[in-house]
């Protein structure tokens, strides 16, 4: 990242990372590959921020009793997949009270017609019969998220790239308005596993909505018999080559070869040589399948113990959520103080 310099923002401090994941749908391979394995191997050279943003799920309506298990849940994964919560702080939105205080802030800065020219919005919206005032408003609270800690770098797939770009957008409004407030962030999308698509149907991206569907996805949890059956059943084409390519007739394989690469950390020519003498896609899928299964059973078995012991999940949610409180109250007073609020 290049140096910025707004107002509270030295060129020396470490580049500073917030980035988010809903508690909603299945946690799977795409959304592990995609976003939670970078932010892993990113975690020591940044200062991080990682928010399970509850808040956000609530924009569509949600089970009581189910958001809040997979909340944790979520957590779980992420101090399993390798989240260190010495290097980051690890939190739930709705624990940091600034979110929703920056979020109703920012919205009186926000001109309507931006948020209703959000792509995702005009398609959650079409697919809904009832659609909350909080689904239109949810790129305003992730611009809270992001806005409220000065975060230089977002890593979110692409589809989320445009919610960054608003965020920008409504941060360079504020500091236009108010004098300088905010870093304004930049979206850092992954060139690698940025979509990993679904085993049945490599057309589609692999999403948490459809990881009920039986060989759609691999979900994270999933035990290596299930996850051999889920790779053995995967789409591949009859052209019978193993070969990356961006032909659609051919992105099953392509597929397959992109979650090898990304698992195993090696160069395309690496990843080709390595399948030199499989013998045709049953090979290559159950070599797929092996480094899935090695990769994902320790995180799985880390999950379990976590899940065991909700005390220590409690006692480092709370940590993270007081380091996030540190930055983000005070970032809010500074708000509120500039928009003309009697601060108590
Ligand atoms: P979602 O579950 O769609 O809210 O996504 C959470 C995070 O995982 C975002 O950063 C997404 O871009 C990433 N992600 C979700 N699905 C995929 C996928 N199929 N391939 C790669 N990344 C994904
Ligand atoms: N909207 C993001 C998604 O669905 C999640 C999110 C909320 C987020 N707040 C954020 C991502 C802030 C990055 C930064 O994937």
């Amino acid at each position: 990242m290049d140096d910025m310099t707004t107002a509270n923002q030295t060129p020396a401090r470490r580049p500073r990372v917030f980035s988010g994941m809903q508690p909603s749908g299945a946690f799977h391979l795409g959304n592990y590959l995609g976003a939670l394995k970078q932010w892993v191997q990113g975690q020591d050279e940044k200062e991080n921020f990682f928010c399970i943003v509850d808040l956000h799920s609530l924009t569509v309506q949600q089970d009581p009793a189910a958001l809040r298990q997979r909340t944790r849940e979520f957590a779980a994964m992420y101090l399993a997949a390798g989240i260190n919560p010495d290097r980051c702080s690890l939190f739930i939105q709705s624990h940091v009270a600034a979110h929703a205080e920056g979020c109703w802030l920012l919205n009186c800065v926000t001109p309507l017609g931006w948020l209703q020219k959000m792509t995702q919005f005009k398609d959650k919206a079409a697919r809904q019969e009832s659609v909350s005032a909080a689904l239109l408003d949810y790129p305003v609270l992730m611009a809270a998220d992001i806005l409220l800690y000065d975060a230089n770098e977002v890593p979110v797939g692409e589809d989320q790239k445009q919610h960054v770009e608003l965020a920008r957008n409504i941060g360079e409004r504020f500091n236009h308005l108010y004098g300088e407030t905010f870093a304004i962030p930049e979206p850092m999308i992954p060139k690698v596993g940025a979509r990993i698509m679904g085993l049945d149907d490599a057309s589609r991206k692999m999403s948490g909505s459809n990881a009920h569907i039986r060989g759609h996805a691999v979900r994270l949890l999933d035990e290596p018999k299930e996850i051999e059956y889920v790779f053995k059943r995967a789409v591949t084409d009859s052209h019978g080559e193993i070969r990356f390519s961006d032909d659609p007739e051919r992105a099953g394989v392509n597929n397959l070869l992109g979650i090898y690469k990304v698992i195993t950390g090696r160069s395309e020519e690496q990843v080709l040589a390595d399948f030199a003498s499989a013998r045709g896609y049953g090979d290559l899928k159950m070599r797929v399948a092996e480094v899935v299964i090695e990769e994902l059973g320790p995180i799985r078995e880390r999950y379990h113990q976590l899940i065991a012991e909700p005390a220590e999940l409690d006692r480092l949610l709370a940590i993270g959520a007081e380091r996030a409180r540190s930055v983000a109250a005070p970032k809010v007073r500074e708000m509120m103080e500039k928009m003309g609020l009697v601060v108590a």
